[in-house]
């Protein structure tokens, strides 16, 4: 079988361009592009040609926030490496970077191997990692240069989950006074989990157990003290800082001001604070437990500050934070105390579409998605242009994307092992059709065509983004 390929007809839209152009991959990479219809372009016979006339070529999604199989609240979530990725795909994501956690006790090495040993072989599309450092000491802070050199250069730390994931701001610092010397970037979870604690137990003890009051104790204003709170270690350290999954409005804005002052700062948010709301955390009969994450999902008036921070770039990238508990079984087990329901929402496959979607109602342009889904996260995470672009030498991790059809999203078609769909009923514009992960399709015109361990290891280097 010839390796060449040859996308013909589409709408080639990367962060920077949008041009009409045929698209040449071979032996995994892109190898040109050619305007449509000029003689560069119909000089290519040799090759399977695929038709994209009337849809997009995009690159393959880049998410890079996701937890497969990640132990939480005494379970598991619920997409392996195999069946998360292969949902990944069908949403036309192709890269992700998941969280290798060091538990308390163990070296950041015994986290990575055991992640390592999760994913290889089982993967239908390229994943890296980052790494959670739950315990710092000097053992750790030596590990984390070597993780740098091997390709894991990122650690998330938690300002939230005492008792489990948490760092006091001490050991918050010194792994930033790491990352300032090795390059490393900090990604931070940005809430006052000290202080959420106490709120959570006095709620309790009141007898406000439903999900909706996992969204009143962990208060914005509690995420907007981390944020500043991190903001400002990170100066002192004169490290980078990455916030994940901000939620709250003055967390964005805690962001800004740190922009403003030329401080090398990022923030992350994710579709469900984009979409959803803590309407969904007052659904009756305990529906509400599905929309249970942290930062948790807050009232309406977020949204158009978030939607506006990814516009200005207060906030570059969009990713999933993908952590799947079935409601059945998994979410149940906060039945009659919120703090014991395990915190993540499912989304890996949805991310594309809704950001799509987004597009279709006027939040961002159509480079602005790719910028933000694609580009960025590969830059920012130290992956581009391998990943995040269509250009000559990139990997041809390349979407075909059918901007007109309409779908419905539910849990009934979805592919993430998961039951439930935190957007069950959502009417979208928009779908993928056909996916290619370094030049083989993975989804074939809505046909899953791809394998578990077609996916591979992608060590990364530094972070690109810094100004
Ligand atoms: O609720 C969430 N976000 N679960 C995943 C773990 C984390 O903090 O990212
Ligand atoms: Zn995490
Ligand atoms: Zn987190
Ligand atoms: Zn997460």
């Amino acid at each position: 079988m010839s390796s060449r390929k040859i996308i013909r007809g589409g709408l080639v839209i990367t962060a920077s361009d949008e041009i009409h152009a045929d698209v040449l991959i071979e032996d995994g990479r892109i190898a040109a592009l050619a305007a449509s219809g000029t003689p560069a372009a119909e000089a290519w016979t040799d090759g399977q040609v695929i038709d994209a006339t009337g849809k997009y070529v995009i690159p393959g999604g880049v998410d890079a926030h996701t937890h497969m199989e990640l132990p939480f609240g005494g379970t598991f979530a619920s997409d392996t490496f195999e069946t998360g990725t292969r949902a990944a795909a069908w949403g036309g994501t192709t890269t992700i970077v998941d969280f290798a956690v060091q538990s308390v006790g163990h070296t950041l090495r015994d986290g990575l191997d055991a992640w390592h040993a999760k994913a290889e072989g089982n993967c239908a599309i390229d994943y890296g990692f980052h790494m959670i450092v739950s315990d710092v000491n000097e053992e750790t802070l030596k590990e984390m240069d070597h993780l740098v050199e091997e390709g894991v250069t990122s650690f998330k730390q938690f300002m939230a989950y005492p008792g489990v994931f948490y760092s006091d701001d001490g050991q918050i610092l010194r792994a930033m006074q790491r990352s300032a010397d090795n390059g490393g970037l900090i990604m931070m979870h940005a809430e006052n989990g000290i202080a959420i604690d106490v709120l959570v137990e006095q709620a309790l003890a009141r007898g406000e157990t439903d999900p909706r009051y996992h969204g009143e104790v962990r208060k914005a204003l509690l995420e907007a003290e981390a944020t500043h709170r991190a903001i400002k270690l990170a100066q002192v350290a004169g490290a980078p800082l990455y916030v994940v999954h901000v939620s709250a409005m003055e967390a964005v804005a805690e962001l800004a001001r740190a922009r403003d002052e030329g401080l090398n700062v990022f923030g992350e948010t994710c579709p469900q604070y984009l979409f959803l709301s803590t309407d969904n955390l007052a659904e009756p009969d305990f529906e509400g437990a599905k929309y249970v994450c942290s930062t948790p999902l807050r009232p309406r008036e977020h949204q158009a500050k978030l939607w506006q921070g990814l516009r200005t770039n207060d906030l570059q990238v969009v990713s999933t934070d993908h952590c799947p508990f079935c409601f059945v079984g998994q979410k149940e087990l906060g039945r009659g105390d919120f703090s014991k329901i395990p915190n993540g929402l499912p989304g890996v496959e949805n991310r594309m579409d809704l950001l799509h979607q987004a597009v279709v109602d006027g939040h961002i342009s159509r480079r602005r998605w790719i910028e933000i889904a694609c580009a960025t996260p590969a830059r920012m995470f130290g992956m581009y242009p391998k990943k995040g672009t269509i250009a000559p030498g990139a990997d041809a991790d390349v979407v075909i994307y059918d901007p007109h059809t309409e779908q419905t999203v539910s849990a009934e078609t979805h592919h993430m092992n998961v039951d439930y769909s935190a957007y069950e009923g959502k009417r979208l514009t928009g779908r993928v059709e056909t996916v290619l992960s370094r030049g083989e399709l993975v989804i074939t015109g809505r046909e899953y065509t791809g394998r578990a361990g077609h996916g591979v290891y992608t060590p990364r280097s530094t972070c690109q983004y810094l100004t």
